[in-house]
């Protein structure tokens, strides 16, 4: 058994990453042999990084961040659903990043972008920078979504089409590889 988190990136009023994040949270449950938790960054509410020691030290005081790190302790893969603000990573993914290290390391990451024109490629490649300091493993196969408002609904649901789909299928199976390779490595 796997477990996958779905982490938003953004927490603003009325965002609307989360109507993404459900719909991926939704196909992950239908994989087999995985256990899916969508974490949204708006519910988990994080301050910006106050802890005292560096993440590496494992040395936490604050009780949210004791929270976050058995989280993502217990995670073998993630996904992001990344938006994209002024051609980069918004700041509350950055910050939930920030305030680990341990925790991320040797899991592979999935990302589902969007935007405008641009899908959140920019964003997403910003972010790879990031991700692979903390030794983690980021994807290739992404779903990048341009345009993305025209998929939801007017009951705010994200409607995929079979480009989508497809594209969404590939990084969820690339991401099982990963997760069942990379676990012998952790000693898990
Ligand atoms: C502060 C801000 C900056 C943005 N910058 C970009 C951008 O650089 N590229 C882009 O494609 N969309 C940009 N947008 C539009 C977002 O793609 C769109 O608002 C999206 O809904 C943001 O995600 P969220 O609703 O989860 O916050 C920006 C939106 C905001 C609020």
């Amino acid at each position: 058994m796997h477990k996958i988190k779905i982490i938003t990136s953004t927490t603003r009023e009325g965002r609307k990453g989360v109507i993404i994040a459900n719909w991926i949270t939704e196909l992950v449950k239908g994989m087999a042999d995985v256990e899916a938790e969508l974490l949204d960054l708006a519910e988990i509410n994080l301050p910006l990084m106050d802890e005292p020691n560096h993440p590496k030290m494992k040395q936490y005081k604050h009780p949210h961040t004791l929270a976050w790190s058995r989280k993502i302790e217990e995670a073998d893969g993630f996904i992001i659903v990344l938006a994209e603000y002024n051609y980069g990573f918004p700041a509350p993914i950055k910050n939930a990043l920030d305030y680990l290290f341990q925790e991320w390391q040797h899991k592979p990451v999935g990302f589902v972008s969007y935007g405008g024109a641009s899908g959140g490629l920019r964003s997403t490649q910003m972010l790879k920078q990031v991700v692979t300091t903390l030794s983690m493993i980021p994807l290739v196969e992404q779903v990048a979504l341009s345009f993305f408002t025209k998929y939801i609904n007017e009951q705010s649901r994200f409607v995929a089409d079979a480009t989508i789909e497809k594209a969404a299928g590939t990084m969820l199976s690339e991401l099982h590889r990963w997760m069942t390779i990379l676990r012998p490595m952790r000693g898990a």
